[in-house]
């Protein structure tokens, strides 16, 4: 699974072989430029939902619900995941959190919305976390684990471990029945996530420890933009086959 947030990206990340895009509320740091991902809305999110799915033809889209659209209840849990299947075709939903959640999980899946679970760093819990790191480490593996399996006996389709222990996501993966999805949680989960401009080097260094970069965009794209400025300067370009009679 990769993120997307685009339409031409989108297809670009399906055409290369991925079956599962993310629409991920990590859109507010690497589109929208905020510092984390709480500031997101639904009315931000459904519109790059609809893009994905239209720049994509098999891939599974996953919406991700947003910070304060799902917490008050199963309610507005289903309320903001018909949204974003009516109003954009998302395929599947995905929400923060383990025990307290569980009631929206429930509903989700009893109303046929496909469920995705998001345990470890949930990042909309930050300022409770007290920063982005490492979680589950000691005794508090433990609830995760039991979290984790909450999550699948009610209803979750898969569940995101995001910066976990290595050994702790492999217990997971093994306990659970359903897929486990990781991120930066070792490499015995049934899948992998990450964001695209980590993924290809778009996102400044440093990055987080568990991204390697496939590619290096930010000194491709600053290097050719920095070609046609200086083409534009000299009038090299444009050139006459750019040009109409
Ligand atoms: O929003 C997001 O991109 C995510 C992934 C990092 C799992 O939740």
């Amino acid at each position: 699974m990769v993120t997307a947030y685009d339409a031409l990206t989108a297809g670009i990340i399906e055409g290369a072989g991925v079956p599962a895009l993310l629409v991920g509320d990590s859109a507010a740091m690497v589109v929208h430029g905020h510092d984390s991902t709480i500031p997101i809305t639904v009315d931000d999110l459904v519109p790059m939902v609809a893009a994905v799915v239209r720049g994509t033809s098999q891939a599974l889209v996953v919406a991700d619900l947003p910070f304060g659209s799902y917490q008050e209840g199963p309610a507005q849990a289903l309320a903001t995941a018909a949204r974003f299947m009516k109003e954009a075709g998302a395929h599947a939903v995905k929400l923060e959190g383990g025990e307290a959640v569980l009631p929206q999980v429930e509903a989700l899946a009893n109303a046929g919305v496909p469920v995705i679970g998001h345990l470890g760093l949930t990042p909309q819990s930050v300022n409770v976390l007290g920063g982005y790191r490492v979680q589950g480490r000691g005794e508090s593996g433990q609830r995760l684990l039991h979290d984790a399996k909450a999550m699948e006996s009610a209803g979750a389709t898969a569940v995101v471990l995001e910066v976990v222990p290595a050994d702790l996501a492999a217990q997971v993966s093994e306990v659970l029945t359903i897929p486990t999805i990781g991120i930066g949680a070792g490499s015995a989960t049934d899948a992998q996530v990450i964001v695209w401009q980590d993924l290809l080097g778009l996102t400044p260094d440093p990055a987080p420890r568990f991204v390697r970069r496939y590619a290096n965009l930010r000194d491709i794209m600053s290097e050719a933009i920095g070609a046609w400025v200086g083409d534009v300067e000299s009038r090299e370009y444009p050139a006459p086959e750019h040009s109409y009679e």
